[in-house]
């Protein structure tokens, strides 16, 4: 069985846009502008422009209260995986996801952590402003926001602009800091042109950011209470509300799926990951089925799923996650796709290797994460 990508809104940027797509390729595209526009936030054609864009598959940068945000559709996995290319971040980290209203959150959460009353008390003391709650996500929920956790971090932000924008897009918004990987998160739009450059179309100006640090991480999922990450909104004014809150210790066993990043293997699906290259003949005897195994193929291209099928198999599934293998497609499929592996009950899948350039890096970093949990 071979699996197209499914069709999401914005793979294609318009022409002359260079949108995050110039990230992915190291570098300004030719003819494109070197700096984003910035609008004033308060003018209400500015954030119309905005929320168009959003709704194009673009990237808009926005003010909250607590730095800037570097925003996409969060239902359109190809507009989230420019993120993490504008971003050069070298592997995927969940987004979290702007809401216009906590109402909304009943749309994104599953049912039961949604009515979990003590969301209902945070989101009323706490919301609009500096406070993510992760719940259980819908499956809706692409899965390279949450980088294939099976929670979403979900936040009503504080700022004037941003309320204004996700509310005219008519769609949550995925939004990490809107600085390159490693660097100072932005509090002013000047400090994103200068970050970001022409890898954000976009870029709303709210004036400086009035909280500085960014929100605080509050998992509720499944009936626990734990503070994930410090941030705007004191821990104690959370305990206040709905009593002690936990705090998962980093790098123990069970805890990575609580706080990613943690731990060097945060997604692995159940049968072992290889990275196997069909181009290369000294890989290609692990592209070959042990007689009763169940071998999958993971793709990265319509070629390399070729080079494999005519190197070895035979293979129980393949997943080919971009025909020609653009690497943002890729980036925006991979998660979907270790689900779907996961879910054929495989002993073992063969995955192909990407460049580590650009998002290949996050991408790489993924798949040998993958590789090392499933062993
Ligand atoms: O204030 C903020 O939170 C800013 C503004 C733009 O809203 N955003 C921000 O995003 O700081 P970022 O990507 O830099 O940090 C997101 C944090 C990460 O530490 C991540 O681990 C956590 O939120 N997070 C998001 N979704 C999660 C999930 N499903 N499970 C656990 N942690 C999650
Ligand atoms: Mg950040």
């Amino acid at each position: 069985m071979t699996r197209e990508p499914r069709h999401v809104p914005g793979d294609a940027p318009p022409p002359g846009a260079a949108g995050g797509l110039a990230g992915a390729a190291g570098g300004p595209v030719a003819g494109a502008p070197l700096a984003p526009r910035v609008l004033p936030g308060e003018d209400p054609a500015a954030v119309a422009e905005a929320a168009a864009l959003l709704r194009a598959g673009e990237l808009v940068a926005f003010p909250t209260e607590t730095v800037y945000g570097l925003g996409a559709n969060a239902l359109d996995a190809a507009a989230v995986a420019r993120v993490f290319a504008a971003k050069d971040r070298p592997s995927f980290d969940p987004l979290i996801v702007h809401l216009a209203d906590a109402a909304e959150v009943a749309d994104h959460a599953v049912p039961a952590d949604a009515a979990d009353p003590r969301v209902g008390l945070l989101a009323d003391r706490f919301w609009p402003g500096p406070l993510t709650l992760v719940l259980r996500r819908r499956d809706h929920v692409p899965g390279i926001v949450t980088a294939g956790l099976p929670t979403v971090g979900l936040r009503v932000p504080d700022h004037p602009v941003a309320r204004a924008l996700i509310r005219a897009a008519g769609v949550p918004v995925a939004a990490p800091s809107a600085n390159r990987f490693g660097r100072v998160s932005p509090t002013r739009a000047s400090h994103v042109v200068r970050g970001l450059g022409p890898r954000v179309r976009l870029v709303l100006d709210g004036g400086p950011c009035r909280v500085g640090v960014e929100s605080t991480v509050v998992l509720l999922a499944e009936g626990r209470a734990a503070l994930l990450r410090p941030g705007g909104v004191p821990a104690e004014a959370i305990e206040a509300v709905i009593g002690p809150l936990a705090t998962p210790a980093t790098g123990r066993a069970g805890t990575a799926a609580l706080a990613p990043g943690s731990a060097g293997t945060h997604y692995a699906p159940g049968a072992r990951v290889e990275i196997v290259d069909p181009f290369d003949p000294a890989d290609r005897p692990r592209l070959v089925a042990k007689p009763g195994e169940r071998l999958g193929l993971l793709a990265a291209s319509a070629a390399g799923a070729a080079a494999a099928r005519a190197a070895g198999g035979p293979f129980a599934t393949v997943v080919v996650l971009a025909p020609d293998g653009d690497p943002v497609v890729v980036a925006a499929r991979l998660f979907e796709a270790l689900h779907e592996l996961d879910a054929a009950g495989l002993d073992r899948i063969a995955a192909q290797p990407v460049p580590a350039v650009g998002l290949g890096r996050a991408v790489m970093d993924r798949l040998r994460r993958a590789a090392v949990g499933g062993q």
